[in-house]
């Protein structure tokens, strides 16, 4: 039973499970369940393990249920850090400079050696929303990009619940009844292998999924395409990564068609994948890339887009000049002045480098994905794939057919698991009947016993359910 006095907490369990039922208003789930089931509330965490109130341990592979705690929970320097900022200045818009905000994007641009400029908000949404106001303020600011509005988003990939980046996610189950949406987003297809959208096979498809860029611009018009927005190795879409010659192709295709590319590294950034920034595995040089998530590992919300130079000289206007005064970039974040956010990024930062954390998740991540790939002879395994710490399980009814399994038996997955002790994500309402891979994106101070610890529960977990 949780000991309500101890952790500080003087509701009773039973008058905060009321409380949730009758007050809260959760996040992505069918409510209905909450009539009948207590909900799981969370009252603490150290490391990978949070505790609920029934005082149940778990080991989360999640990091947050949204991969997002990536130097684990219970940083007590982060908490001092954000609490010695907030006494000093707490906030002040984001019109003036602050102390954690010039430190900070100093410390962005030493990470991200070809940018040349940050800008922040407070959420992934709204970091890949700013992208997407400078790809068309910039057609108005730029007249070679005259009427190149558009903005090219691939199958599967998720950039936010705002509608403009609903309407550039290739989501179908997280879009349905949210419209009608802004036009001037075009759907590309993804690059997932295991179920190839061209239905061939690596190498032998000559990377058809990148090279169909070029035509679908085309078909748009090359001069009404200002930019495409990806995910370096897709999160909720499935745990995608592609194949080295994906990004070049897709640069290459970019260049020729003067197209901004952003690269979304809302998930993928502060180590997940075993380097800092998930695009920086492939030969790729963006136009911009987003931030959120890792940046403070969710202990404050804070977001950035971050541009290169010449994208942010195209906004330096002459305020005297009747013609172009208008052209700076007319756009603020209330949230993205947040001096504490700062100060716990920073912080966040600091332990990812003095811990050596983005190795962590190259050496625990290429453990753990290995011993999940012993689960790959079981017949409900149909495909396991990822990089660092970022590794997802397909499951199949049918391994030849690759038929996926139902909802039902999913959710029976992730449950028997946790009757394991172990949080395992997986896709979510994204993709019609294909929300069947199991995630695994922990905090990046897993060691090799818990990494062994969720793979035991997964395999357990799976035969539970499937046999
Ligand atoms: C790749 C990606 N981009 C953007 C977002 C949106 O971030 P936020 O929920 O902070 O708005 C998410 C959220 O999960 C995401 O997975």
């Amino acid at each position: 039973m949780y000991n309500s006095k101890s952790d500080g907490v003087n509701d009773s369990a039973d008058a905060l499970v009321a409380g949730d039922r009758n007050h809260l208003w959760h996040h992505i789930k069918p409510h209905r369940c909450f009539q009948t089931q207590e909900q799981m509330i969370i009252v603490k965490g150290k490391g990978l393990t949070v505790t609920d109130i029934r005082g149940r341990d778990y080991l989360d592979a999640t990091a947050g249920g949204v991969w997002c705690v990536n130097v684990g929970y219970g940083r007590e320097s982060i908490a001092d850090a954000v609490a010695a900022q907030m006494k000093q200045m707490a906030y002040f818009a984001g019109s003036v400079g602050t102390v954690p905000s010039i430190k900070l994007s100093g410390k962005l641009l030493e990470l991200l050696p070809r940018m040349g400029k940050v800008y922040y908000s407070n959420s992934g949404s709204e970091a890949n929303e700013k992208s997407y106001k400078i790809i068309r303020q910039a057609t108005t600011i730029d007249k070679t990009r005259k009427g190149k509005y558009k903005i090219l988003y691939r199958d599967r990939d998720y950039h936010g619940t705002t509608i403009a980046v609903l309407a550039s996610s290739g989501q179908a189950e997280r879009k349905k009844d949210f419209g009608p949406f802004p036009e001037g987003f075009v759907q590309i297809p993804h690059c997932l292998c295991y179920r190839c959208p061209f239905e061939k096979t690596y190498p032998a498809c000559d990377i058809q999924c990148a090279r169909v860029v070029e035509e679908i611009i085309l078909k748009e018009g090359p001069g009404t395409v200002g930019g495409l927005i990806v995910e370096p190795i897709t999160a909720g879409g499935g745990i995608i990564v592609p194949v080295p010659e994906y990004f070049p192709i897709l640069q290459e295709i970019c260049r020729r068609y003067e197209i901004f590319m952003v690269i979304d590294e809302v998930v993928a950034g502060f180590g997940r994948t075993g380097a800092f920034f998930g695009h920086q595995h492939f030969d790729v040089d963006p136009d911009m890339v987003t931030l959120a998530k890792g940046m403070a590992s969710a202990y404050e919300p804070i977001s950035a887009t971050v541009v290169k130079q010449p994208i942010y000289d195209l906004f330096l206007t002459d305020p005297a000049d009747p013609e172009t005064r208008m052209h700076f970039f007319r756009d603020i974040s209330t949230y993205g002045g947040c001096a504490g956010a700062m100060a716990a990024s920073l912080e966040n930062i600091r332990i990812m480098e003095a811990e050596n954390l983005v190795e962590n998740s190259r050496v625990m991540g290429a453990y753990l994905l290995d011993r999940l790939r012993e689960l790959s002879g079981h017949p409900a395994v149909g495909d396991v794939r990822g990089k660092g710490l970022f590794c997802g399980v397909e499951l199949v009814s049918d391994k030849s057919s690759k038929q996926p399994p139902g909802e039902a038996q999913m959710g029976a997955v992730v449950e028997a698991v946790k009757g394991e002790g172990v949080l395992v994500g997986r896709t979510n309402s994204s993709l019609p009947g294909l929300n069947t891979t199991l995630y695994y994106a922990p905090a990046l101070v897993i060691t090799k016993d818990e990494a062994d610890r969720m793979v035991d529960a997964t395999r357990k977990g799976i035969e539970k359910v499937f046999g």
